[in-house]
């Protein structure tokens, strides 16, 4: 992003918190629970897998931790009553990781012991970088203990290289992603073609290892790039997914739905919207047009 592109996408700061709400709709299944079964019942219809974040970053206090646990417990729960195809993710964060990591290491061990007991696979998102060794340190002491945990991570971070080399010794399921938040140079690169490099890099790295990789992009370079790596490993179908983000460039999922490739959504719900809806505005194309109809109410 350049320093233009970076000046816009922070003005969606200024974009009224209402206005927020209505452009951003496309990218949150709604605030109830109920709202995200109803949107994974839809892409079950049209061949896709879900995984279920229920929104909830940057917490103040302990007692929030517990009732995004309890929350999770009732995503698994419904899961199986409406008998869903679909896994969690989770923010450590939201469990508690900037308060009290030890609560948040008891909080993803109930959930993984819970979606353990509903057969169900749990993702452990990556946030910004004062989060990314911890986060790996107990996604890996955790998939020592249960087998459904897998962690992310971000082409754009410097160090990914040699994380994914240790994720791979222990042949850990990752989702690749490029990496959303505002990062110092010193930690990510800032170049948009070196990250696109760099996720090559490492898918190749992860695929050549046996890992089960979440090939989560809208870049088709990147899709075309993952193709053919598949290709040239001979892996099938099963051995890998793609992973896309509700609400965006769906044409594209369609494409590689068709084409027999496995597609699983991220679907958000819930009440605490703010966060994730202006990342996902600041990375969309039309962001000037979002920007000038929110401060001008266009
Ligand atoms: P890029 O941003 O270049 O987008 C490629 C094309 O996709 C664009 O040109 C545009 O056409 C379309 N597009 C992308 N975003 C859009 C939007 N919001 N609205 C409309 N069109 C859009 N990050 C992270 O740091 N930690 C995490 O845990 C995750 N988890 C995660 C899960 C899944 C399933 C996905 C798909 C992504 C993430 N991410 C993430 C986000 C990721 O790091 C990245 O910011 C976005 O996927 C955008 O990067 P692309 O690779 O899609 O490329």
């Amino acid at each position: 992003m350049g320093i233009i592109d970076r000046a816009l996408a922070e003005s969606v700061r200024v974009i009224p918190r209402p206005i927020v709400r209505k452009i951003s709709s496309r990218y949150i299944a709604g605030s109830t629970l109920e709202d995200a079964l109803a949107t994974i019942r839809e892409l079950n219809e049209r061949g896709c897998k879900a995984t279920v974040d229920v929104l909830g970053e940057g917490i103040r206090h302990k007692s929030q931790a517990i009732e995004t646990l309890n929350e999770y417990k009732r995503v698994l729960e419904a899961l199986d009553e409406h008998g869903l195809e679909s896994g969690i993710s989770v923010k450590l964060t939201a469990l508690g990781l900037a308060l009290d990591e030890e609560l948040c290491r008891a909080n993803l061990e109930e959930i993984l012991i819970s979606a353990a007991a509903h057969g169900r696979f749990v993702r452990v998102d990556m946030e910004d970088s004062p989060y990314t060794s911890a986060t790996l340190d107990l996604v890996l002491e955790m998939h020592r203990r249960y087998g459904n945990v897998g962690a992310v991570i971000q082409a754009y971070l410097r160090r990914s290289l040699e994380d994914v080399e240790r994720l791979a010794e222990h042949k850990v399921s990752v989702r690749l992603c490029k990496g959303i938040y505002d990062e110092p140079r010193r930690l990510a690169y800032k170049d948009f073609d070196v990250v696109r490099q760099n996720y090559i890099l490492l898918l190749e790295r992860l695929m050549e290892e046996g890992c089960y990789v979440g090939i989560a992009t809208h870049d088709e370079y990147l899709v075309w790039h993952a193709l053919r790596i598949i290709h040239r490993l001979g892996l099938s179908p099963d051995e890998y997914e793609f992973q896309m983000l509700l609400g965006v460039d769906e044409e594209l999922r369609t494409i590689l739905v068709e084409s027999g490739q496995r597609m699983r959504v991220y679907v958000p719900y819930g009440r605490q919207w703010y966060e994730y809806s202006t990342r996902r505005l600041q990375e969309n194309p039309k962001i000037a047009t979002y920007v000038a109809k929110g401060v001008l109410g266009l």
